[in-house]
């Protein structure tokens, strides 16, 4: 396994192993500029006119499911040494990241290509990936690489500092809904995954894809890009490109978020497109329920007139469907509506 494609593997023409179902491709790359995911400024929220953010916030989730936000306090050095770190670890010797691969399933510690389906899968993805767990800090920091020499002090802070803005994201959130404050402070936030994605240079572009379109299974991600277009949002039916704005994170609904609000935010579909000149790297903080987490349509939020929409279940149960189902984005939701 491990034919990592940052260990050269990249170079080349594109093997076929690649290339998608001319349905699936991400077809034309040069998408017309012209609507994007709104922007959310932080410091209004902080500066007593928290209301006006909180409705902001849950407008961009209803109507896209993806925003962006600016001034949320996080320093751009840090988000600096955050990239840069990122890209160091796939720059580094083979042999150094042959280390993090692994083939036991049960290691949530990992670097692999493509997907951990590796094997059984179709079409291979464009990207290297390494992920594991970094809450509670504690319980995971000692399992991280200790290669780059800096890793493990500069993830361990800076993702501190990431399940504390999605805190502060998700309380404006719980207040735009009419939920009590610290609604989301317990297990339904109980666990975050950090995910690195790596995109080298593809031969062809317009053959490939870095990820297919799919939404989060968790409750809310926190993305971080460097500043290569790649992310696309699926939007009324088409797609649009998320244009990287310097020191700003991305932020999207997961489905636990959509089921939460009964439908009210949408978990939007994604995908990553590749290019041919620069290698993109991308971050994304996954913030999950515990797995034995129960979830539900919010109390608060639903009464006769308003049913549930959606089953109560454990988070793990949705969470082994969704990777079972994966690709079939239609399927996932539908398995937990009330009536089905
Ligand atoms: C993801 C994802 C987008 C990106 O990791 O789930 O959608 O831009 N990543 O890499
Ligand atoms: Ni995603």
């Amino acid at each position: 396994m491990d034919k990592l494609l940052s260990n050269g593997f990249s170079d080349g023409p594109l093997p076929e192993g690649y290339v998608f179902p001319p349905e699936l491709r991400p077809g034309d790359l040069k998408i017309p500029l012209g609507t994007k995911i709104p922007v959310i400024d932080l410091n209004e929220a902080q500066n007593g006119d928290r209301t006006n953010t909180a409705h902001k916030i849950i407008k961009a989730a209803e109507e896209f499911g993806f925003f962006q936000v600016i001034n949320h306090g996080i320093s751009e050095n840090e988000m600096k040494e955050a990239v840069s770190v990122f890209k160091e670890l796939f720059e580094m010797p083979a042999e150094e990241k042959q280390k993090l691969c692994t083939d036991d399933p049960s290691k949530t510690c990992k670097m692999f290509t493509s997907s951990v389906n590796y094997a059984t899968e179709k079409v291979h993805l464009w990207r290297d990936n390494f992920r594991h767990p970094c809450h509670p800090l504690e319980q995971w920091q000692h399992l991280w690489p200790e290669k780059p020499n800096t890793y493990r002090e500069c993830v361990g802070s800076f993702s501190v500092q990431v399940k504390n803005l999605a805190s502060r994201i998700l309380s404006l959130i719980s207040e735009g809904l009419g939920l009590k404050s610290g609604y989301f402070e317990n297990d339904l936030t109980g666990s975050m995954v950090l995910s690195i994605n790596h995109y080298p240079p593809c031969p062809e572009p317009s053959l490939a894809l870095g990820i297919t379109k799919h939404a989060d299974p968790n409750l809310i991600t926190i993305l971080l890009l460097d500043d290569v277009c790649g992310l696309q949002v699926l939007k009324d039916g088409n797609w649009i490109s998320v244009e990287p704005i310097p020191n700003a994170f991305v932020i999207n609904i997961g489905y636990q978020l959509q089921i939460i609000s009964n439908g009210k935010l949408i978990s939007a579909e994604h995908r990553a497109v590749t290019n041919s000149c620069a290698t993109r790297t991308s971050a994304a903080f996954f913030i999950a329920p515990s797995d034995e987490c129960i979830i539900e349509p919010a109390e608060a939020i639903t009464d006769e007139h308003h049913p549930p929409i959606f089953k109560s279940f454990k988070y793990k149960d949705f969470n082994s469907y969704y990777f079972a189902k994966y690709g079939d984005t239609n399927k996932v939701l539908k398995a937990f509506e009330a009536q089905s």
